[in-house]
């Protein structure tokens, strides 16, 4: 008897700290493509494999402009999620309103400052304390291309220059089909234009331009050249552009219908979800001049405070599973990007992961390497939204004239 009652009072206290142990982590996030469903299954399945709850938070729409306005709502009605997926400077911007935890502990337990490249851990960091923690690098500065439709339309090799790349998109053209997938929503027109910038300037001028917003760069020669050359590339987009999602963009590029894409390596998410390898179904290139530079984007969920001890404890887990070698592997091979977690292995990893990865490395140590404007890695959302505004306009509208585009740009650069 006594045997018995002593063992249910051991099974009652077990399933009480099972309780006290597993907790609920609801995750705000805006992966909802076919290749970005995919990679965060595995965080939910990790963490249901620590035997925590995942409540998934997730809001449609390409570079998460919906989801932060979900975002801000929640918080200020004082109902924060366990995670939102947030990145660059905005993680300050959020760290300095008071609402986010303070991750230090897990961080030292699982060593991320040995593990993480210095100028990123500062990214997740709010005076000095870990904020956030980073899942990926994603490059920006990518051109995709069809292998079908490149064959088809006689073009031998992905083109190099902007010179190269309007050629080949004339010969796409002359064989039917359509040269640019283009996805008509404002943060993809920034992300063309991005790459033109670069492309067209360089990773200086680029630097001096989208990062420093300095007025000099942005009233140059080489920003008329950049408008001139991004004004270009619209003319090879297909009248079914506007309002279309990056991912069905991609869609046209797999399906044989579109020659090019120029868009961040998620787009290699998609490839892969649809079966289709790099190389040969799809062939993957840095966008058109900028092969020495590497415009990086950082995935990265904040992490806010809790008051329930289980829910703690599940965000805390997240926190470790996030940056475990384990995901950065798994969840990187499905998203397009490469781990941001240091000295991983790359065997796995595919030609273009491979070449991103290097070029990372080489870019960093020549100047190459910067941060990505239209995702939210290079300046404050004020004045990225404004300037992102310009940019929409001038591509939507072809009455506006460079020299405007160019003074409106300036003035959206002041933007606080
Ligand atoms: C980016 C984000 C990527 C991908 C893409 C499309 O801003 O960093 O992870 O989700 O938007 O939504």
């Amino acid at each position: 008897m006594f045997k018995l009652s002593k063992l249910a009072a051991l099974a009652v206290a077990a399933g009480a700290a099972l309780t006290v142990q597993a907790g609920e982590v609801e995750v705000l996030h805006y992966w909802t493509s076919g290749g970005e469903a995919k990679s965060a299954a595995e965080l939910k399945k990790m963490m249901q494999a620590k035997g925590h709850t995942w409540r998934d938070f997730a809001v449609a729409g390409g570079g998460g402009d919906s989801a932060m306005t979900v975002l801000k709502s929640r918080v200020v009605s004082g109902n924060p999620p366990s995670a939102a997926q947030v990145k660059g400077p905005a993680i300050q911007e959020w760290a300095s309103e008071g609402v986010l935890a303070n991750m230090d502990g897990v961080a030292k337990a699982e060593k991320w400052d040995e593990s993480l490249p210095k100028v990123v851990a500062d990214v997740m960091k709010y005076k000095g304390s870990y904020v956030a923690a980073p899942v990926n690098v994603h490059r920006v500065n990518w051109l995709w291309a069809s292998s079908d439709a490149l064959k088809k339309a006689g073009v031998a090799a992905m083109p190099k220059t902007w010179d190269e790349f309007f050629a080949a998109a004339d010969k796409l053209k002359a064989a039917g089909l359509i040269p640019v997938a283009h996805g008509g929503q404002n943060w993809q027109d920034f992300t063309t234009f991005e790459s033109v910038v670069l492309g067209v300037g360089g990773a200086k001028f680029y630097q001096d331009a989208l990062v420093k917003l300095d007025d000099k760069a942005l009233g140059s020669d080489t920003m008329k050249k950049s408008l001139e050359t991004f004004r270009r590339v619209k003319s090879y987009i297909d009248p079914g552009s506007p309002g279309r999602d990056w991912n069905l963009a991609t869609a046209m590029l797999i399906q044989g219908k579109a020659g090019f894409q120029l868009m961040g390596d998620w787009a290699k998410g998609e490839f892969v979800a649809a079966g289709k390898v790099p190389g040969k179904d799809f062939m993957c290139a840095a966008a058109p001049g900028t092969a020495s530079s590497f415009t990086f984007n950082v995935d990265s969920f904040i992490l806010f405070k809790l008051k329930d001890a289980s829910a703690q404890k599940a965000q805390s887990d997240l926190a470790a599973a996030i940056m475990s070698p384990e995901f950065q592997e798994v969840f990187n091979l499905n998203k397009g990007s490469i781990p941001v977690r240091l000295g991983m292995k790359m065997d796995k990893f595919d030609d273009c992961a491979k070449l991103s990865s290097k070029d990372f490395v080489e870019s960093a140590k020549t100047g190459g390497l910067v941060p990505s404007i239209a995702h939210g890695m290079a300046v404050a959302p004020a004045a990225e939204g404004a300037i992102k505004d310009v940019v929409s306009q001038f591509w939507n509208d072809d009455k506006i004239s460079v020299a405007d585009a160019m003074k409106k740009i300036a003035q959206a650069a002041k933007t606080r």
